[in-house]
């Protein structure tokens, strides 16, 4: 991309958005998208509202609000009614509306974007300590437990937001996960219904690894050279924050019996989000994350966690994890693991946004990846790309040959 980039043009990159930030933030976005007479949702142009209507339904100032909606119109995020460019005078009478492209800055809207929103504006303020972070190479955010004490209400909406994300893009997640595993005893639990991410509420106890009488085999391979599994998989979603990527994952499969854990303090964000999901509480700083000794999963999953520790915790957290696997259970990771063969900047700036948010924390390669998983003893390392920037990948525990 070398040749292309121009550094001023990055310089101000920032403005477009805190733009588009600030008409979330503000209730701009939201006084554009209420219904009003004439209007029909958030994505009706229809009669659109004046400059003072906006302000009156944010409460923000009038001045400030036009100057904003003019240049949302030049971001393409707002319209206005008569059709105008964005440099066209504005006056009392001149409407405006969200665009198609801006309707899900609207936090009523079915795809909101307002949670995303004040998640970023939140790393704003972090990146702001970006040059002191590089210096002393700490991060600028406190440890997650201190944030749950300190705000919960931000640490919350960050959860959420990385939900709204996982509504977005986790399906693609999901389906290569659903691959991966092994195949399910009964054929029919494999067909995904079409946007069913909802995972069935009902998880079978820890440990009660009995199965249906006539499956084949654990290990098992099918035509397809997949194992087959033996009955129900119950998976443990360890960090699991509001049970995005367990319930797609279910959604998908319905032999996929998920259970979230995560710290005490996440069961009701889990419930506002995936109630249908049970919780445990646990700790991934303690011995198999707090689980007793003995308890088995067919699957655990440990989705965006690897990122947020220094190496050495990750070999640590690898380990723990598959030692709570059943023989023949899978470890799945979802991870921004960098591609030696791709340009694309979301990697590398994910793995700034790591360092200064938590201390240790990085953008990790497929070999480093690879070594946590062969030193806890899996094996069968498979891992698949083309889901955006987040890689899965899966191992295997061994199977029983007792
Ligand atoms: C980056 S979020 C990932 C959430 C979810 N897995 C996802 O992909 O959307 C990290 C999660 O780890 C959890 N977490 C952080 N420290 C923890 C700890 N010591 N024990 C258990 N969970 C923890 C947080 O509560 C949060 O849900």
């Amino acid at each position: 991309m070398s040749g292309a980039v121009d550094p001023l043009a990055l310089l101000t990159a920032y403005q477009q958005s805190a733009v588009l930030s600030a008409a979330v933030l503000s209730g701009v976005a939201d006084a554009l998208a209420e219904e009003v007479a004439g209007s029909h949702g958030p994505d009706a142009v229809g009669a659109g509202k004046t400059v003072e209507e906006v302000a009156l339904g944010a409460g923000s100032d009038p001045r400030a609000t036009r100057i904003l909606l003019s240049a949302l119109v030049a971001l393409g995020l707002a319209t206005r009614v008569d059709g105008l460019q964005a440099g066209a005078p504005v006056d009392a009478g001149t409407r405006f509306a969200l665009s198609e492209a801006g309707a899900p800055l609207a936090s009523d809207h079915p795809q909101t974007l307002a949670w995303i929103v004040r998640k970023e504006w939140f790393f704003y303020g972090v990146w702001n300590e970006l040059p002191a972070a590089i210096e002393d190479g700490r991060a600028r955010i406190a440890p997650w437990r201190r944030r749950l004490d300190d705000d919960r209400a931000t640490a919350f909406g960050f959860l959420r937001a990385l939900d709204d994300l996982a509504a977005r893009f986790g399906g693609e997640l999901a389906e290569a996960a659903a691959e991966l595993l092994p195949a399910p005893a009964d054929p029919y639990e494999d067909a995904p219904a079409p946007g069913d991410a909802s995972a069935p509420g009902d998880a079978s106890a820890p440990g009660d690894a009995s199965a249906p009488g006539d499956a084949p085999a654990p290990g098992d391979a099918p035509a397809g050279g997949r194992p087959v599994a033996s009955g129900p998989l119950r998976l443990l979603d360890v960090g699991g924050g509001a049970g995005s990527h367990a319930a797609r994952l279910a959604g998908l499969r319905r032999d996929v019996r998920p259970t979230v854990l995560d710290l005490p303090e996440l069961q009701p964000l889990l419930s506002e989000r995936h109630g249908g999901l049970p919780f445990v509480a646990g700790d991934l700083a303690a011995a198999r994350f707090g689980r007793p000794e003995g308890e088995r999963w067919e699957v655990v999953l440990l989705a965006n966690i690897l990122h947020d520790h220094p190496p050495a915790d990750c070999a640590r957290l690898v380990h723990e994890a598959a030692g709570l696997l059943a023989p023949g259970g899978t470890l799945l990771l979802y991870d921004w693991i960098p591609d030696a063969d791709t340009a694309a900047p979301d990697l590398p700036l994910f793995a700034v946004m790591m360092m200064v948010e938590n201390d240790g924390g990085d953008a990790y390669s497929e070999a480093e990846h690879r070594a946590w998983l062969e030193a806890a003893g899996l094996t069968e390392i498979e891992l698949r790309r083309g889901y955006g920037p987040i890689a899965v990948v899966a191992a295997r525990a061994a199977a029983d040959t007792t």
